[in-house]
């Protein structure tokens, strides 16, 4: 598929769930949010179909995305029909990988490829202050657990303020040249204020060269992650959906006021 910009779309990020099991400072309030009802969640054929369609047009890179994906009710069985289907080479999933220890060797098994962990800090103090509810020892357990399945090359993402030189950061890149793990720092973004940048060792944020849709899970193809357009698979059909996203993916990010990352999955 092309947008109207030529940009060649072959990245499909998916949403399966906006809840998450942790409550990132930047992410989430405190008190949880307003979740999606359960009747605009789409089923797992669904997401199948919207998928089949994606990668009959092109797509050949999948991901997938929360809020936390692996607190998905039967999420294994997922991943296992996403990776029968034909044509996708790279399929991966971004997790905070506090239940990573639980489900890695299961997720490899049903054809999972690879994991991007989320991690700010190395500290277990500032990690809790930052999830507010995390214990860091499970990740670390969840990064284990996910080498020795073969989920690699496992990257692991990090939230900065302004830069990699801020302490925690640094931490983080040691324990990654420690580890043998790839290191992205992303930083801080604000959906409703429109600041965001590139992605440090990533390709988000480069708007010029742009390739993702996004699904959610109530089904909302969204262009652009800094743009509030929404285009349903319910409402619409798959392929008006994918369709009308694609002729109005905007040339680059603005703003996005109806958006929350929990939704969205970065
Ligand atoms: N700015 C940047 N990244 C964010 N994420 C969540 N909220 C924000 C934000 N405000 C990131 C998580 C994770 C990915 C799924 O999205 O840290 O790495
Ligand atoms: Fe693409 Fe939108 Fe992200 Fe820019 S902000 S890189 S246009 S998805």
């Amino acid at each position: 598929m092309y947008d109207r910009f030529n940009r060649k779309i072959n990245y499909l990020r998916i949403s399966v769930t906006d809840r998450c099991n942790l409550r990132c400072v930047y992410c989430m309030p405190a008190e949880g949010v307003e979740l999606m009802h359960h009747n605009d969640i789409l089923r797992f054929d669904e997401i199948i179909d919207t998928i089949k369609f994606a990668v009959s047009r092109g797509v050949d890179k999948v991901r997938i995305t929360g809020g936390e994906p692996l607190v998905k009710r039967g999420i294994v069985d997922l991943v296992g029909m996403i990776a029968k289907i034909e044509g996708i080479k790279d399929f991966g999933m971004t997790t905070n990988g506090i239940l990573l220890d639980k489900y890695a060797q299961d997720l490899a098994d049903a054809g999972l490829h690879r994991v991007n962990i989320s991690l700010d800090t190395v500290k277990p103090d500032k990690y809790h202050q930052i999830t507010r509810l995390g214990d860091i020892n499970q990740v670390f357990k969840g990064i284990e657990a996910a080498k020795n399945a073969g989920l690699t090359p496992i990257k692991i993402n990090c939230v900065v303020k302004k830069s990699s030189d801020e302490p925690d950061a640094k931490g983080v890149t040691q324990f990654c040249k420690d580890n043998n793990l790839q290191i992205r720092y992303i930083n801080e973004m604000n959906l409703e204020t429109g600041s965001f940048s590139v992605v440090d060792g990533g390709t988000g944020g480069n708007c010029s060269i742009c390739n993702r849709l996004r699904l959610t899970a109530n089904g909302d193809i969204m262009p652009c992650l800094f743009s509030d357009l929404r285009f349903n698979v319910r409402e619409l059909g798959i392929e008006k959906a994918f369709e009308l996203a694609l002729s109005r993916k905007p040339k680059s990010g603005h703003v996005a006021k109806k958006s929350q990352f929990y939704s969205v999955g970065g």
